[in-house]
């Protein structure tokens, strides 16, 4: 098999980044990192990442290991750059610093693109030599300290540049704008006294493929062989491809009134680079000609065609997603190449992974978590004539999973606090025929299982029957209830959990049950699989299930035998969702925290707000916090929830309303004679909540933008 080296592009949205992944994409394995702007290019990995935030890009270097890490993610608006200086010198320089901290002692080749703006821009014809550094804007400062902090990473290569292309964006560089407005008919100006020695990208990334080759490392200019002004540069590419050069007027630099200085000759000297590489560089003219013959042979436009895509390619936010890293996408691969994508062992390693996260004996790892929720009422023998009471704030598998079995759903009040059911309501709702109990933990925060189990068993002595607590922890893989993770099953006979995609981890569909007991776990395992058991020792028809053999042996097993013993389904899960959940799983405590932050930030901006409610949070539980609910007084601030959440949803954010109280459905009004008023406190609960964005890959930006919405929504702005 032909093994590529692991290339990570740093700025894969930016001119650079993703001219060089279309250029490496056959000759590495390469992922692209862009942070606002997503992309989507056939071939390649692309994630995003905020670089400038947290241990992020820490985590991906040591998530992905590569090998080669090309540094082009930068702000390089000059005015931006000078306006913002703070998100300037974070991305510039200390994102780059996070990036060297994570490299260290370990064997990776980092190659920082830099920048022509770190010379005077005075003299011209600039060498490598440290006395010729005088940035003249904040942008080649910050560009430079970033050279400094690549410089501690021996063997890096700096290469300072200046470069023209195909941009993947709508913003266009020097280039495709002299084109634009030629094309056009429209006049331009051209700087006829400022000189620079621009590449074409793609023969840039030849000549960044070639150092890769041959190690190259040290400080080096690369550039185009020669330089031009921007006005002769005007004339240049007009000539090329044909266009009116009478548009073109040439004037001096010192005629445009630019905010901030830039060098007026910022040419570069590139004989060190060419001798180290025993390399000649393109000319300007040679380079303008690569760049019309690639927008002849349709580079341009598959360039441009990839614009968008990716993980989040709107810039809306949705009020969850899940975060698939390279990772995860390389363990679904490896699965995909393997014998065995479904049956095989990537369910048993997810199921050991799972059950020994949570603490819990066994974990049966099934395709949903409504199938997780149904067999766990199938094992706890729920039929006909039975009640399960569960809660009516939650998603509608938690009371089909009874009537899935013939039995009556009951649904016991929440608690107005928590949002999760009542123990005193349970309490008063179990019957003689009550079989199983389904508290839900709302959000991520548990419910009060301590109580919860108390009564059950009380109960259960009292009746002298059998009543089953199965928790629905579709939301709380992660939470913590009295020291324990939830999965545990310590208060409870099951646990089933989901991973849909807007869980904490996810299978794309899937689920588990979890269970200490082993008649359990031995009933659950043949639920999933259509009842159907391949276990000699369970095997009901021995003289079919083994060959005739003299005594001194030990009875074969015919080799074809199985047995239905029971009823079953098919639930099964595949090897490729195991393999996606297994890799996730070992994020998971990073999503943790990544959510709790978000939540501390929500939490102190929203807890002063007057017609707003933030989550409670009890003393016996470290909530992982699936959902971030509010409570909203619409009728206080004015504006109706519908209309509320309309306004939100045109200022790009998407908000959701969990739950509406399951017993006021109409199947269940129709089929159980269920009402409005028969959960007060759920009832209450609805009028109010608003599920708002809340998901580990928001970023700071995405944070901070929703908090200004909501607040100027509600102040009435
Ligand atoms: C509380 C609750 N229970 C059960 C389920 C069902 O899980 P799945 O969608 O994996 O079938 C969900 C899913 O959204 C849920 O939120």
């Amino acid at each position: 098999m032909d093994i590529k080296g692991k290339l990570l592009i740093t700025g894969v949205s930016g001119l650079l980044g993703n001219n060089l992944a279309y250029y490496l994409k056959d000759k590495y394995e390469v992922l692209g990192l862009y942070n606002s702007h997503p992309v989507d290019i056939e071939g390649i990995y692309t994630e995003k990442c905020e670089l400038s935030y947290g241990d992020n890009i820490k985590r991906i270097i040591s998530d992905y290991s590569p090998q080669i890490i090309i540094h082009c993610a930068s702000l390089a608006d000059i005015d931006g750059c000078e306006e913002d200086r703070d998100a300037t010198k974070k991305i510039n320089v200390l994102a780059t610093n996070d990036m060297v901290e994570g490299v260290m002692n370990k064997d990776v080749k980092l190659i920082y693109i830099s920048t022509d703006a770190v010379y005077s821009g005075i003299e011209g014809n600039f060498s490598e030599d440290d006395n010729n550094i005088h940035p003249q804007n904040y942008y080649g400062a910050t560009k430079y300290d970033g050279e400094l902090e690549i410089l501690k990473k021996e063997n890096s290569l700096i290469l300072r540049t200046n470069l023209f292309g195909w941009n993947i964006q709508d913003k266009k560089s020097l280039g495709e704008w002299i084109l634009g407005e030629l094309k056009a008919k429209r006049r331009i100006n051209g700087f006829n006294d400022a000189y620079f020695s621009s590449i074409y990208t793609m023969e840039l990334a030849r000549v960044i493929h070639i150092s890769i080759m041959r190690n190259l490392t040290g400080v080096y200019n690369c550039g185009a062989l020669d330089s031009c002004s921007k006005y002769e540069f005007c004339l240049k590419i007009a000539d090329c491809f044909g266009l009116d050069k009478t548009l073109i007027t040439p004037i001096s630099i010192s005629d445009f009134n630019f905010k901030v200085k830039r060098g007026k000759n910022l040419t570069l000297n590139v004989d060190k680079l060419q001798k180290a590489l025993d390399y000649r560089l393109p000319t300007i003219d040679h380079s303008i000609e690569a760049f019309y013959r690639d927008y002849k042979c349709g580079l341009a436009e598959e360039i441009k065609k990839d614009q968008g895509g990716g993980q989040g390619k709107s810039v809306n936010i949705p009020y969850g997603r899940h975060w698939i890293g390279v990772d995860d996408i390389q363990s679904v691969v490896k699965v995909l190449r393997s014998e065995r994508i479904t049956q095989g062992p990537k369910v048993e390693e997810f199921e050991h992974a799972l059950a020994e996260y949570c603490g819990a004996k066994f974990a049966v790892a099934v395709n949903s978590g409504t199938s997780a929720l149904h067999i766990a009422c199938v094992a706890s023998t729920v039929e006909e004539g039975d009640e399960v009471i569960t809660s009516p704030i939650t998603f509608v598998a938690s009371a089909n999973c009874a009537v899935y079995c013939g039995a009556k759903p009951v649904f016991g009040d929440i608690d107005p606090k928590t949002f999760n059911i009542e123990p005193k309501e349970i309490q008063e709702k179990i019957t003689e025929q009550t079989k199983a109990v389904i508290p839900v933990h709302f959000a991520g925060q548990s419910c009060d299982l301590e109580s919860i189990q108390g009564i059950v068993k009380r109960r259960e002595e009292e009746f002298n029957s059998r009543i089953f607590i199965i928790e629905d922890a579709s939301h709380a893989l992660g939470s913590i209830y009295k020291n324990k993770r939830i999965g545990s099953s310590i208060y409870s006979d099951m646990t089933a959990m989901s991973f849909h995609p807007v869980k904490h981890i996810t299978t794309a569909e899937g689920g588990v049950i979890f269970t200490n007991d082993e008649g359990l776990h031995e009933k659950l395992k043949i639920a999933r699989s259509h009842g159907i058991t391949s276990d000699p020792g369970e095997f009901v028809f021995r003289d079919l299930a083994f060959q005739p053999l003299a005594d001194s042996y030990e009875p074969l097993v015919n080799p074809w035998y199985y047995e239905q013993v029971d009823l079953g389904y098919n639930y099964r899960i595949t090897d490729i969702q195991c393999a996606l959940g297994i890799s996730q799983l070992k994020k998971l405590e990073k999503f943790r925290k990544r959510r709790r932050e978000i939540v501390n930030r929500y939490n102190e901006a929203f807890g002063s707000i007057e017609s707003i409610q933030v989550p409670f949070e009890s003393r016996d539980c470290d909530s992982n916090f699936h959902l971030y609910v509010l409570l909203i007084d619409f009728e206080k601030i004015g504006i109706p929830r519908a209309q509320f959440m309309n306004e939100l949803r045109e200022r790009g954010l998407q908000t959701q309303v969990h739950y509406i109280p399951v017993h006021t459905q109409p199947y269940f009004q129709n089929r159980f004679g269920t009402k409005w008023g028969d959960c007060p406190n759920a009832e209450e609960y609805y009028q109010k909540c608003l599920s708002i964005p809340l998901f580990p890959a928001m970023t700071e930006s995405d944070v901070e933008r929703i908090i200004n919405e909501i607040t100027q929504l509600v102040r009435g702005r």
